[in-house]
């Protein structure tokens, strides 16, 4: 797999690094040599440089900088103080394995984009922010948008304290270890208070721009979606010795299941996703003792998405059944559906003009804020749709237009 193409240089007046000089300083943070995708997980060293990262263009620009009581950060032109703030920003952490483009091309649009504002000599009567949201894809803990949850308090305290990652670390110890008090995280309604409006700007993750003449398109709406672990519990026994009728094997139970969620998926027009798993105790000559999978799914409905995960978990119980599998399901994450405000939307239609508007299926910062503060998002077109991989990718051309177009809004916005 190529690693990403770096876009070239933009020759524009501009007060910070330009939107190809930082493209080249993030590209190297966290990226595996071997496959040229990223691992930027939440409170490890590859978050950290992109930390510094986003402090220094912050920084650079004279922009003020604070990191809030979630470890999300913050980059003020004018007086966070001042209230009705329009804020634009994303997230810098990544899947496993993920693209350059899904999260950091919305931080470095957004600082591209004050840029050219200030090139076009705007004076914004709100305040303007850049946001880096903290953990958004939730590779480390299991969870997606804890940074804008835990701000919007839609995440107990209880809950994410109990989160752990895959060595057993939990969160508050993660940001601990990481520097960051864990003491400050919880609800900050006085944070949003402040924000009039929030502009998501990001890579598109499917095909609806690929094969239209436009490079930026509006966000109407994201399906709900939400994570389920299912624990499959057999007997580990001896690959050479038992015979298949006295086996009590998991994994057939699950690979049943994972068939299963595909066909329900497809009936239903919904997705179906298993993903992750996990064998114990994960030897050749060994029947798996407990296989753990995690499903992703995901409807244009609550409804769908509520019939087809009860539709996998019939599917696997009477599987389960058969194989003399105990199957138990947890819950471990559920976002509603999000319909972005429809004044906003159509305020952003007026400002760029006649642009696609279009629903996506991936989650985003913007969803957990849009029960909160009047959101948006914009997307830049995606040519192959690919993302959550390393050979997600975007033109050069097109990331420029969505600066402009990131760039349009916010004076549109902050300059009436
Ligand atoms: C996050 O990108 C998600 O939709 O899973
Ligand atoms: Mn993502
Ligand atoms: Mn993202
Ligand atoms: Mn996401």
């Amino acid at each position: 797999v190529q690693p990403v193409q770096p876009v070239q240089p933009v020759q524009r007046s501009h007060s910070g690094p330009s939107f190809h000089e930082m493209w080249r300083d993030l590209a190297p943070i966290g990226r595996d040599a071997d496959s040229g995708g990223y691992r930027r997980y939440a409170w490890t060293g590859a978050d950290a440089d992109c930390r510094d990262w986003f402090r220094a263009q912050a920084e650079t620009r004279g922009l003020t900088y604070e990191q809030d009581r979630n470890g999300n950060q913050w980059a003020w032109l004018g007086d966070p103080a001042a209230g009705d703030a329009v804020v634009t920003g994303s997230h810098l952490d990544s899947v496993p394995d993920g693209g350059a483009f899904d999260g950091p091309l919305g931080v470095v649009s957004s600082f591209a984009a004050l840029d050219e504002l200030r090139a076009r000599g705007t004076r914004p009567t709100r305040p303007l922010a850049i946001v880096n949201f903290g953990d958004e894809e939730g590779a480390r803990f299991g969870l997606a948008c804890v940074g804008s949850r835990l701000t919007a308090g839609q995440l107990t305290l209880d809950k994410a304290h109990a989160l752990r990652d895959a060595d057993g670390v939990s969160l508050p110890q993660a940001m601990e270890r990481a520097g960051y008090d864990p003491e400050t995280i919880g609800a900050d309604p006085e944070r949003l208070a402040r924000i009039g409006a929030f502009v998501e700007l990001h890579v598109e993750q499917g095909r609806a721009l690929a094969h239209t003449d436009h490079a930026v398109g509006v966000a109407s709406a994201i399906w709900p979606h939400g994570r389920w672990r299912f624990d499959f519990h057999g007997e580990a026994n001896h690959a050479g010795t038992t015979r298949i009728e006295d086996r009590r094997d998991p994994m057939l139970t699950y690979a049943n299941t994972v068939l299963a969620a595909r066909k329900k998926a497809r009936t239903a027009g919904a997705l179906a996703t298993f993903g992750k798993v996990s064998v114990e105790p994960n030897g050749v000559n060994a029947i798996a003792s407990l296989v753990r999978g995690w499903l992703d799914s995901r409807a244009a409905d609550e409804e769908t998405l509520a019939a087809v995960v009860e539709e996998i978990e019939r599917a696997a119980a009477e599987r389960g059944a058969r194989d003399g599998v105990d199957v138990r399901v947890t819950r471990e994450s559920f976002t509603p559906v999000v319909e972005f405000a429809h004044d906003l939307r159509d305020e952003l239609a007026k400002l760029l003009g006649d642009v696609p508007v279009l629903p996506t299926g991936a989650g985003h910062d913007a969803g957990i804020l849009s029960g909160v503060i009047p959101t948006a998002m914009l997307f830049v077109r995606n040519p192959t749709g690919v993302s959550h991989s390393p050979a997600e990718t975007a033109a050069e051309d097109d990331c420029l237009a969505g600066v402009t177009a990131l760039a349009d809004v916010l004076e549109g916005l902050a300059c009436r």
